[in-house]
């Protein structure tokens, strides 16, 4: 496995841009998350260039990595963002987003949140079923406003991904199917309150091949094509997000051929291409850093007890996801042996990285990499643990974006019988 772009060894410390992490580390504390400011405005500009002049636009899913800095970051590139709970919203606003590049996905949309995007004066509602057609046409006519509405579609394709993180196929929770969408288009056409506007789909994540996301668009185009005979004619086409990352070996496409490879069927169209990327653009912009606590060997195995844990990097756990981990400062002391990385928490499940082949020692500090998309976000306070540091590097500056939660934190919110 090499390492990502902007991570690099500097004779024997492991930086990120021009910040050794261990300096981080000293600095800051562990555990902590540390993105890299270029990686991702290298993975945002990419998306941008290869949208080029088609109309449309590049909404970051914000649920990857949430932080108002990179967020921030993000609006400056020109972004425009994809939430999923009116929170993400008031977070893309409190980081200098638009509302008007804002589109709205999510299952299951509450009144106040249809509300809050309503008069924030979104640019879509990313809709997933009749009853919350039924509702934002309700919230909508209430307000004396007119939603702009899109159809999420479920194209029934298998996105060869974890089944955890897979949507687009037809017994999932998502979407409207296709035998239902044209009719649900006819509603929204025919309701007061309601403006069609797109249409879009998402199969899932971390994909690592073109095909299905091509299939799925050639199904969503047939629609779009019996709409318009219908007289119902849609301005984009949202693919949503999902295109994977090389965690291990992974060859997904890159971002260019991948942007290229949906615009050109939208083209001929005149339809706009509207993307969802969240992974694509944080994943491998991120690590996060942990401190080698004790080391512990048994009958089976050799353990390195560290202090980040499935409260703080949940996706090994839940996903089995392989994340590469390496040192901070290479170890020169001791031999590699093979090492399961575990954290503090009780359970089995807790662990970051298995059978690994690493020399080390207690005190050595590692970077579990690829940690900036579903990293943080997905962070728990379970066992107690306040929620880690997170810090932008940015050349040779580190920025603190969010401090290390404390206890008192934790429990600020309870109150004593
Ligand atoms: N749009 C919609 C409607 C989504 O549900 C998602 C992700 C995205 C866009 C962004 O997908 P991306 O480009 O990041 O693949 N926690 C899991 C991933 C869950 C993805 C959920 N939906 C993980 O750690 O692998």
């Amino acid at each position: 496995m090499t390492l990502p772009p902007f991570f690099s060894y500097a004779s024997s410390s492991l930086n990120c841009e021009s910040v050794a992490l261990s300096q981080v580390a000293d600095q800051f504390g562990t555990p902590s998350y540390v993105y890299s400011k270029a990686a991702i405005t290298e993975a945002m500009s990419a998306y941008l260039n290869a949208l080029g002049d088609h109309p449309g636009m590049i909404c970051y899913a914000v649920k990857a990595n949430s932080n108002l800095a990179v967020l921030q970051l993000l609006a400056k590139l020109g972004a425009g963002f994809d939430i999923v709970s009116a929170g993400e919203l008031a977070r893309v606003l409190a980081a200098g987003g638009r509302a008007d590049k804002v589109v709205f996905s999510g299952v299951a949309k509450k009144r106040e949140e249809m509300v809050a995007a309503l008069e924030a004066g979104i640019h879509c509602f990313n809709v997933e079923s009749v009853a919350e057609l039924e509702l934002l046409a309700e919230v909508a006519q209430e307000l004396g406003k007119e939603a702009p509405v899109s159809l999420r579609v479920n194209p029934d394709v298998d996105a060869k991904t974890h089944p955890y993180i897979s949507t687009g196929l037809a017994e999932n929770k998502f979407g409207i199917s296709m035998e239902h969408a044209y009719q649900a288009y006819a509603f929204v056409h025919a309701t007061e309150g309601l403006r069609v506007i797109g249409i879009d789909c998402h199969i899932g994540s971390q994909l690592t091949e073109l095909a299905p996301f091509k299939d799925a668009l050639d199904r969503v185009l047939d629609l779009v094509d019996r709409l318009r005979e219908a007289g119902i004619v849609l301005e984009h086409v949202d693919a949503g997000g999902g295109l994977g990352v090389r965690y291990k070996d992974e060859t997904p496409p890159d971002i260019t051929d991948y942007v290229r490879a949906l615009k050109g069927p939208l083209a001929a169209r005149g339809l706009g291409l509207m993307l969802e990327p969240g992974r694509s653009i944080v994943a491998n912009a991120g690590t996060l850093i942990t401190q080698v606590d004790f080391l512990k060997t048994t009958e089976k195995h050799n353990f390195a007890l560290v202090d980040a844990a499935m409260n703080d990097l949940l996706r090994p756990a839940l996903y089995q996801a392989w994340m590469d981990i390496k040192p901070l400062e290479v170890n020169s002391d001791v031999t590699e042996k093979a090492w399961n990385i575990v954290g503090p928490v009780c359970e089995t499940g807790d662990f970051l990285g298995k059978d690994r082949r690493l020399a080390l020692s207690a005190g050595d500090r590692l970077a579990v990499l690829g940690a900036g998309a579903y990293g943080f976000v997905m962070a728990s306070n379970y066992n107690t643990r306040p929620r880690a540091a997170e810090i932008m590097i940015d050349g040779d500056q580190m920025h603190l974006v969010r401090e290390r939660e404390t206890v008192a934190d934790l429990f600020k919110h309870e109150h004593l019988l």
